[in-house]
């Protein structure tokens, strides 16, 4: 037997069941992957949480939950050349990451995406960087960032940010609440509070101006940048309930799949650091899942197993 994450309805940690499944195998053409971590994200409770949100993403009925984890091919079918018994690998799928064991049909067709592990990231790290890795690049990508940059990045302190604020390469300004400055400095960035007076906020630490912004938690920061001079174009969200004109609407989906082994070779090296703000083992998973929805987590939240 093996453990999996499943839900039978919509809704919040309550509907998450930690299940005995009967062990699934590799095929022709298939892997299996024993999962030892997953990353928690906002978008695995708002598909579980609501058939409205699942729907954008095919899901329709009960399903698994997860989309970011880190592992083992334990198993591997007939014709697989791409991956060994004994490979780390890390990755995303389309639900159902959450589990001990993943099987994956090979070559992977997107959203599946699996890599393998460099050496010096242990697993944990490995899953909190997928979908988190992908969008801050798709986030940055979009705005064209580099060196003599001073970007505003909002939601700095949130899974996107932290990596978002490391692989700027230009002055960053990131906003937070009071609680996250340390941490945020610690990161590079020079912390700002969100809410209201962010503008002027911003001007007086950079008296000269910013010059792109990125915001990764709604439009504030993006509408700040605006006020500000910045041009639209050098202007992106991920998570805006609206669309801004000349700003560009990102996210994971649009990201080169390259992107992410780049930010894993940078994480390796030392480069650029991944914070775990809480690990959870699998029969913690409606803490987990609580805590990651309350949205003020500082960093990953990943669960092991
Ligand atoms: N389009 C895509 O492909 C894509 C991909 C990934 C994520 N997303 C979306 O992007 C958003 C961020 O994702 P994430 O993984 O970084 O989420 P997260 O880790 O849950 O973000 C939490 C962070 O948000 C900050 N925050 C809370 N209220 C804020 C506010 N009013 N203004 C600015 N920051 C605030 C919190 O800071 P404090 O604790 O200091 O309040 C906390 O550090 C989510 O809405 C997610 O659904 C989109």
């Amino acid at each position: 037997m093996s453990r999996a994450v499943l839900r039978d309805a919509f809704g919040g940690p309550e509907v998450l069941q930690v299940r005995e499944v009967p062990e699934p195998h590799a095929g022709p053409g298939e892997i299996r992957v024993a999962v030892r971590a997953a990353g928690l994200n906002p978008m695995d409770w708002q598909i579980a949480g609501s058939a409205r949100h699942a729907a954008m993403f095919g899901i329709t009925g009960p399903s698994g939950f997860g989309c970011d984890l880190a592992g083992v091919v334990d198993e591997v079918g007939q014709g697989v050349t791409e991956f060994a018994p004994g490979d780390r690998v890390y990755g995303g799928v389309l639900v159902g990451a959450v589990a001990d064991h993943v099987v994956l049909r090979v070559p992977l067709a997107p959203p599946n995406l699996l890599r393998h592990t460099p050496d010096g990231i242990d697993d944990a790290t490995a899953a909190a960087l997928p979908t988190p890795g992908l969008t801050a690049a798709a986030a940055l990508d979009a705005i064209r960032v580099g060196p003599s940059d001073t970007v505003l990045v909002g939601g700095a302190a949130g899974g996107v940010g932290v990596l978002a604020v490391q692989l700027a390469g230009a002055t960053v300004i990131g906003t937070g609440s009071p609680g996250t400055f340390d941490f945020l400095e610690r990161l590079g960035a020079v912390p700002v509070t969100y809410g209201a007076g962010l503008a002027d906020r911003v001007r007086a630490l950079a008296p000269d101006g910013i010059t792109a912004a990125t915001d990764l938690h709604g439009t504030e920061t993006a509408e700040t940048a605006l006020a500000l001079g910045v041009p639209p174009a050098r202007i992106s969200t991920i998570a805006a309930d609206r669309q801004l004109p000349g700003v560009h609407a990102t996210g994971a989906f649009a990201a080169d799949p390259a992107a992410l082994e780049r930010i894993a070779d940078l994480v390796a090296a030392g480069a650029v650091t991944v914070p775990i703000a809480e690990s959870f083992p699998l029969d913690r998973i409606r803490e987990a899942v609580a805590l990651q929805a309350g949205g003020h987590v500082h960093g990953k939240i990943v669960v092991t197993l």
